[in-house]
């Protein structure tokens, strides 16, 4: 169980899972994955298809779960030659990771020609895949199929990534890092704090075009709403970002919605309602040009004045509606925090604030935050902002019970 500042996050302990590990490249990471599900503190039982021990030999396996690795259907030494079914029913999730296009093919259609599809079938349990493999296989119109009808059969499928292949490859289809799918995994098992609650939350800057080619923005790197969208994840939320242009990956488990200007983040935001509580740690544009040109604007020695309007404040519009989520709003600062964030609570009618001093925060990979409630201030000292995300969710959810 991990801890700090006094507050727990969620851990797997006791969780029985089984890991399933298919043929691919991404095999050797499951190795990982595993050394991280026990250290969590989940009991984890290793299945490998036949083509996974290609890759990878069942000893590493052996040694990092602590446990036999199970890779034969046909194995007479298991007792009654009931295990797949004893297996399944005894534990609180499967999770295949990786899950080649193959296996997930035969999942799709209901085979169990081997150990781990018997598994799969013969399951109570949810049952989790994080697919791998090249990008042209993810997009073909075969996989695209199958994993539709899995997430109709509600098999949970987590990424894959973007990015770098072992093929030399650059596009859709790496399985997700193992921390990435651990996390998801708090969620899926529902031990988390926020379990059941459904959160919307803003992230990154937003752009207010100019012309097609220039545009108004604030400096904000989006690490701290991708933070704080995985921490609910984490928690066991329902989340959803809404995010503007950032160059972050989708934490694990989040859905998101792309967006550019403070307009479109509204109408997105307000789309997404009602949910349980609205997390706004975007940095919103506070204007934007009042009609953008169509056409690149054109230089001239004479200068250019822009007219600048208001853009709506989100948090303000959804704090005051009816049927108001748990607001939650962030204040970057660059003096008198505690006078300033304590204000800007006050005049939005927030429940809860998080401050912090913009200098000290921007585009870095940790944060010193101050939490500002009814009951005052809470000063969290300085951490990675993951850290500090899971203690807003810690708190918020204390508030909110
Ligand atoms: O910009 P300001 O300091 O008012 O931001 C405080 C909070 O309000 C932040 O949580 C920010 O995400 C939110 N906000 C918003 N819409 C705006 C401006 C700010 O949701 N137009």
């Amino acid at each position: 169980m991990e801890s700090g500042q006094g507050i727990e996050t969620v851990s797997l302990a006791g969780k029985k899972i089984i890991l399933g590990v298919t043929g691919g490249i991404a095999a050797y990471k499951a190795a990982e994955l595993c050394r991280l599900l026990v250290k969590a503190g989940a009991e984890v039982q290793v299945a490998m298809t036949a083509a996974a021990q290609q890759f990878v030999t069942p000893l590493t396996f052996q040694a990092l779960s602590g446990r036999p690795v199970l890779a034969s259907l046909w194995d007479t030494a298991s007792g009654d030659g009931m295990a797949h079914i004893h297996l399944s029913r005894d534990a609180d999730l499967i999770l295949v990771a990786p899950a080649s296009a193959d296996f997930l093919a035969k999942l799709a259609h209901g085979r169990a020609d081997d150990l781990l599809t018997t598994l799969c079938l013969a399951r109570t349990c949810n049952l989790a895949v994080a697919p791998a493999m090249n990008r042209e296989m993810w997009a073909a119109a075969a996989t695209q199929r199958n994993l539709a009808q899995l997430r109709d059969d509600s098999v949970q499928v987590l990424g894959p990534a973007a990015g770098e292949q072992a093929c030399g490859e650059t596009g859709l289809g790496r399985m997700l890092e193992p921390a990435d799918i651990e996390v998801a995994l708090h969620g899926l098992l529902g031990k988390g704090v926020l379990a059941g609650k459904r959160v919307v939350i803003t992230a990154g800057p937003t752009f207010e075009a100019i012309d097609p080619v220039r545009g108004l923005t604030n400096l904000s790197s989006g690490k701290m709403g991708y933070a704080v969208a995985r921490a609910a994840a984490e928690a066991g939320a329902e989340v959803c970002l809404v995010s503007g242009p950032t160059c972050l990956a989708i934490p694990a488990g989040v859905r998101r919605v792309d967006v550019q200007s403070a307009a479109e983040m509204r109408d997105a935001v307000l789309r997404e309602l009602p949910s349980d509580v609205f997390i706004a740690v975007a940095a919103v544009a506070d204007y934007r040009v009042d009609a953008a040109a169509s056409q690149k604007i054109k230089k001239s020695a004479a200068g250019l004045t822009l007219n600048l309007v208001a853009n709506p404040d989100i948090l303000t519009e959804v704090a005051a509606l009816p049927d108001a989520p748990f607001c939650v709003g962030f204040a970057a600062e660059t003096e008198r925090l505690a006078e300033h964030a304590e204000a800007k609570r006050l005049k939005k009618k927030l429940p809860l604030l998080v401050g912090n001093l913009a200098q000290d925060t921007l585009g870095q990979d940790s944060a010193e935050l101050v939490l500002f409630d009814d009951q005052g201030r809470h000063p969290l000292s300085r951490a990675d902002k993951l850290s500090q995300a899971r203690h807003l969710v810690r708190h918020l959810a204390t508030l909110l019970n």
